[in-house]
């Protein structure tokens, strides 16, 4: 596939059925090969994104941040992810990506909107915003392997105002999607999305590069939520969802419906089997990683607090099997 074939593959088909397309988002510790199965089992984006691995870490496993299993795909996932990169060293970008052509990926997406401490010290994720020349070099870097490159940001770094040169900016250099979560590297998550700069953003695109496509991110809990700003924005070509998938691993459900405790447990039943075939190759992510996804699928509404209360205790995938083996004694 060439370069933004990947991309204009999974667009085409989304507007032919008159809709943006629908991504996961990456998310350190979940959008790894076993999640992305249970979310695909439950009902699949248009694709995934992986967590966010050091592009350096990719040719030298001696680096303070492993790739571990962040790029493993259990032989039962069928689509590759696109697999997002963080660090600001071209060098790092071009190797990393001739890696993951030869392994078979297709597509690469470059952070640069993590507001954590030690990568941003490290120079990675929201740093590049305060340093233009380093994403210029990173994109073109990563297009060298002729893989789709897109970049994930954010509107700046302190005020959202500065979306009015970053994104410019970082459309010149024509990249085959953008994704902005609409909030700056200060705001963390901890205000609303900043809707109201999406037809800014829109018409951004328009006048520099009308080819990039344009996908936005944060506070878009599900599909129904996605097609109602599609409605308001049409310019829009993509929606990303991370935190949606927590309160409901249904969100990309086209037709929303009512799910039963079994079926949510179902999905919590192959999350723990996959997770020990994981476990057998990396002992990356533990045990205690896969106690945020319990209030998933053992929710207070369907009368599971008990339940998930019970599985918290638990210092192993067998535990929890036991206690989901015995679920009625904690249903209220
Ligand atoms: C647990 C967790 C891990 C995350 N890891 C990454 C990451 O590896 N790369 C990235 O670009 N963003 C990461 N993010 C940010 C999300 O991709 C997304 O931008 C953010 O959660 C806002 O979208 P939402 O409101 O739909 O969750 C992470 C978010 C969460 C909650």
């Amino acid at each position: 596939m060439t370069e933004s074939a990947f991309w204009s593959k999974i667009s085409n088909q989304a507007k032919e059925e008159h809709r943006p397309f629908f991504t996961m988002a990456p998310m350190e510790a979940v959008s790894n090969t076993v999640f992305r199965q249970v979310i695909t089992q439950a009902c699949a984006p248009d694709t995934f994104f992986s967590e966010f691995v050091y592009a350096k870490a990719i040719t030298d496993p001696n680096t303070k941040f492993p790739v571990h299993g962040r790029l493993y795909m259990d032989s039962r996932e069928k689509n590759r992810p696109v697999v997002q990169l963080w660090g600001n060293e071209a060098t790092d970008f071009e190797t990393a990506a001739v890696y993951l052509a030869e392994q078979g990926f297709q597509a690469i997406d470059i952070n640069m909107g993590c507001p954590d401490g030690t990568v941003i010290k490290n120079h990675g994720g929201s740093d590049l915003i305060r340093n233009h020349e380093w994403a210029q070099d990173v994109i073109a870097a990563a297009k060298t392997s002729g893989l789709a490159v897109s970049a994930k940001t954010r509107l700046g770094y302190s005020k959202p105002e500065e979306f009015e040169d970053w994104i410019p900016f970082l459309l010149h250099q024509n990249v085959d999607v953008l994704t902005i979560h609409l909030r700056t590297k200060m705001e963390m998550s901890k205000v609303p999305a900043h809707l109201e700069f999406i037809d800014d953003i829109i018409k951004m695109r328009d006048e520099i590069a009308p080819q990039t496509l344009i996908q936005i991110n944060g506070d878009i809990p599900d599909y129904q939520a996605g097609m109602k700003l599609y409605k308001e924005h049409p310019g829009l070509d993509g929606i990303m969802i991370g935190r949606g998938v927590f309160a409901n691993p249904f969100a990309f459900e086209k037709e929303p419906k009512k799910h039963s405790l079994d079926e949510l447990l179902a999905l919590l039943q192959m999350q723990l089997n996959l997770f020990d075939d994981f476990s057998t190759h990396y002992d990356v992510p533990r045990f205690p990683s896969l106690k945020r996804f319990f209030k998933i699928y053992a929710r207070p509404e369907l009368g599971a607090t008990d339940l998930r209360n019970a599985m918290m205790d638990t210092k192993s995938t067998d535990d929890v099997r036991k206690i989901l083996a015995e679920k009625d004694k904690y249903l209220k």
